[in-house]
């Protein structure tokens, strides 16, 4: 799928902020500092599109991105940063819950994880959150530009033995680099793929 235009549209600090849910929708989540700014940069190939940082906790709101002006790619604000006050870091994780389960136009969530680090608890309580809200949602590994290729492969089998011990089937799974584009072909086509299936009609119910 070609890129030929992505505008930011709108920050929310809360659900009733949101866009109306008129288009389909995209959603990249993870912890603080995982990559999803910079995935999202990488692929719509726009620098800047999506604020980054080295520090973690760079985006705090709920940003919209309008893509060839007809979809949205969305960026949220990481969990699990233990360096915010607990009272914000409750704030974003209801926040990232409440969109989760009430967004009717999400049509798929990306939760990234760092390709570097072994499956780590909270992830894995997030994807057995979605399982149950019934979100549906692909697993995306990050930095991969930063592990040779042995060990890049070898993490990613321990990542999907892990799934395995408590999921039946594995998610779909990308490995992907912000610095390289690993990855973005692929992501692109997934959401191609997806938006050809998306009908509002069948945009799931919000509750
Ligand atoms: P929050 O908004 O704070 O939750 O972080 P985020 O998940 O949006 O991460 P962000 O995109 O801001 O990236 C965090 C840091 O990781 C930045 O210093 C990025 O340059 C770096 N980074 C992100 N993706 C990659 C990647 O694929 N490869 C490498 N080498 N660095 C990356
Ligand atoms: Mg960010």
């Amino acid at each position: 799928m070609e890129i030929r235009s992505a505008v930011f549209f709108r920050s929310a600090e809360h659900f009733s902020q949101l866009p109306p849910a008129d288009k389909p929708e995209f959603a990249f989540v993870g912890r603080s500092n995982v990559g999803k700014s910079s995935l999202i940069n990488k692929v719509v190939n726009q620098k800047g599109l999506a604020k980054t940082s080295q520090t973690p906790g760079k985006t705090k709101l709920i940003n919209h991105f309008i893509i060839n002006k007809n979809w949205y790619l969305v960026d949220l604000p990481g969990y699990g940063f233990a360096k915010v006050s607990k009272t914000a870091r409750v704030a974003f994780e209801n926040l990232i819950r409440d969109y989760v389960t009430r967004r009717r136009s999400l049509v798929n969530l990306f939760v990234l994880v760092d390709s570097r680090h072994e499956p780590q608890k909270l992830d894995l309580e997030f994807f057995e959150y979605l399982g149950i809200s019934e979100v549906p949602f692909a697993i995306v590994f990050t930095k991969a530009d930063k592990l040779g290729k042995n060990v890049l492969a070898q993490n990613i089998e321990v990542y999907k033995a892990k799934m395995l011990e408590t999921w039946e089937e594995l998610p779909t799974m990308f490995v992907t680099s912000a610095d390289t584009g690993l990855g973005c072909d692929e992501l692109r086509k997934f959401i191609s793929e997806n938006l050809q299936y998306y009908d509002t009609n069948a945009a799931r119910d919000e509750e």
